[in-house]
Formats: C-alpha cells, structure tokens, sequence
C-alpha cells in the first residue's frame, strides 16, 4: 500500500485528509496526517480511524510516497528544510505563491514536485484543484490528477498561469461567496427570512453553475434564454452592467492576482 503524508492538519490539510479518505481512490492510500499540536489530530482520527497521526514531521513522512505539505506559506521554508526527505517521495504543496522552483531549491533540482491549488470546496468534492509540476514523471502526475479528480475536479495548467488561475478559482470561491451573501441581503430586505434567502441565493448559483458545467454553453446563451425582451431579468441584468457588476468582478479578480 502506498503511503501518502499530510503536513498540517488546518483547513486545508484537514479537508484533503477528510476528501482522501471518503473517496475510492484515496481509500487505497495509507494516510499519515501530522500536526504542530494534538487537538485538530485528535478530531480527525475519531472521524477518520484508520489513518495515522503524529506530531513529528519526520516520522510522518519516513514511509511516505507523497508528502502534501499544508502549513502557511511563511512556514514552508523551515518546515521542509528541517526534514530529510527520501528523493524518491513527491513532494506536494498546497502553499500559495510558492513556486515548484522554490520548493526545489529547499528539497533537490531532483525531486519531484506538484503544486497543488485546491479551494474549500474540497471537503465536498467539489474543488477545482490546479496542478503544476516540476521534475515529475507521467506516472507522478496521472497519479496525483487521478487523486485529486476525485475530490471535485483536477487539471494540469503552466505554472506561469498558477497565480491568475489561483485568483480564479480559489480566490474566487471567495467572490461567488459575496454573490450569494448580497443577493441574500437583498431578499431579507424584501422580507425573505435570512435561512431561505440564503438556500434560494445558493441553490440558484449552484444551477447556473451546473447548467454552464453540464451543457458546456456560454453564460451569454444561458442569460438569453432568461432575459424575455421587455421583461424583468433584462432590467436587473442591465441594472447591474450600469452599476459596473461585471468591472468590480473583473477588477477583484486582477486584484487576486498581483
Ligand atoms: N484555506 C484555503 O482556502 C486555502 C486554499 C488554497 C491553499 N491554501 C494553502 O493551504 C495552506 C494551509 O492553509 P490553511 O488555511 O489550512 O491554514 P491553517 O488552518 O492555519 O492550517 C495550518 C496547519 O499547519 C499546522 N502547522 C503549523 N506549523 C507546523 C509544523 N511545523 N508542522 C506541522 N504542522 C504545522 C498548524 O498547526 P496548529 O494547529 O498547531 O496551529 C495548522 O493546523 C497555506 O499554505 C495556504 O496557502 C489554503
């Protein structure tokens, strides 16, 4: 059985722990998830028996085939530093903004590297996690798409596209989020209670989102479909393009990306 290491067991290492177990593919994997402190350990081993915990980075990893590190960007440097890792074992990192080069230089020119960037949907299996690659095999890479394809979906993009693919499709998550938060506001000032505005607001964005997902269309031909001429959704929509909807979306994302 391969063996795959979990540096840091927060909101991000927790969620790919939590993913890799509930899914086939990552059942097949041993996981070893591993912590500064106990207590976030503890929680994930009553949810997730059969995985190993510990708080010492090295034993985690002395039998890893994969090492995902998932501690804070500013902590990457000391933490892989500090390990002796076998030059054999993938050495993957959630961190943001931290190159495959850069990881290179604090491991081997030799060792494979992934750079993953997943969004909180991953505890749902539905992330769209980004991968960039450095000195990595086929195998390395189908292997790590295939693991990650499960818990929502994965895709290979150049590395030099990592920082506005970030600000896409992590930050974004962020942006849908605010979204549904005004539309949510929205609909309590017109005397919706707050539980069911929010339902309506997420459940409609989740539908705009599966209809784009499923029939592949461009988001002009699903809003055609709704904009009846002279009718009520052109007016909002046109309410939105005067009020500069679509420059703030635009100007966020850029903002994300610097
Ligand atoms: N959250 C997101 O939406 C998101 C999305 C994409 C990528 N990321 C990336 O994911 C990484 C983690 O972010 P996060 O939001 O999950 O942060 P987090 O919740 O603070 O988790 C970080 C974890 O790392 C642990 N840790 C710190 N130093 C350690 C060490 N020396 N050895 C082992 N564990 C250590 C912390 O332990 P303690 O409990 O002791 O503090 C904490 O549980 C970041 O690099 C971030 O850029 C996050």
């Amino acid at each position: 059985m391969r063996t795959i290491a979990i540096i840091g067991a927060g909101n991000m290492g927790g969620s790919i722990a939590r993913g890799l177990y509930m899914s086939a593919l990552g059942k097949q994997y041993q996981l070893v998830v591993c912590n500064r402190s106990q207590e976030k350990l503890t929680a994930l081993k009553s949810a997730l028996p059969t995985i190993k915990t510990c708080t010492d980075n090295q034993e985690a990893i002395e039998d890893a085939d994969i090492i995902i590190f998932a501690v804070k960007p500013w902590l990457m440097e000391k933490v892989i530093t500090n390990l002796k890792i076998k030059k054999e074992a993938v050495v993957a990192s959630v961190a943001a903004g931290i190159a495959t080069q850069t990881l290179a230089s604090w491991t081997s020119e030799e060792q494979p590297i992934i750079r993953l960037m997943p969004n909180t949907a991953i505890s749902l299996f539905e992330s769209i996690t980004l991968l960039a690659t450095y000195h990595t095999t086929q195998e390395h890479v189908d292997e790590m798409l295939a693991l990650f394809d499960e818990l929502g979906v994965a895709i290979l993009i150049e590395e030099e596209k990592m920082g506005a693919a970030t600000a896409l499709a992590s930050c974004g998550i962020a942006y849908a989020m605010k979204y549904i938060q005004a539309s949510m506001q929205a609909g309590i000032e017109m005397g919706i209670p707050a539980k069911q505005a929010q339902m309506m607001s997420a459940q409609c964005v989740k539908g705009a989102a599966a209809l784009l997902l499923k029939e592949e269309n461009h988001p002009s031909a699903e809003i055609d479909k709704v904009t009846t001429p002279g009718g009520l959704t052109i007016k909002g929509v046109n309410e939105l393009d005067h009020r500069g909807f679509s420059s703030a979306i635009i100007k966020a994302i850029l903002a994300s990306n610097k």
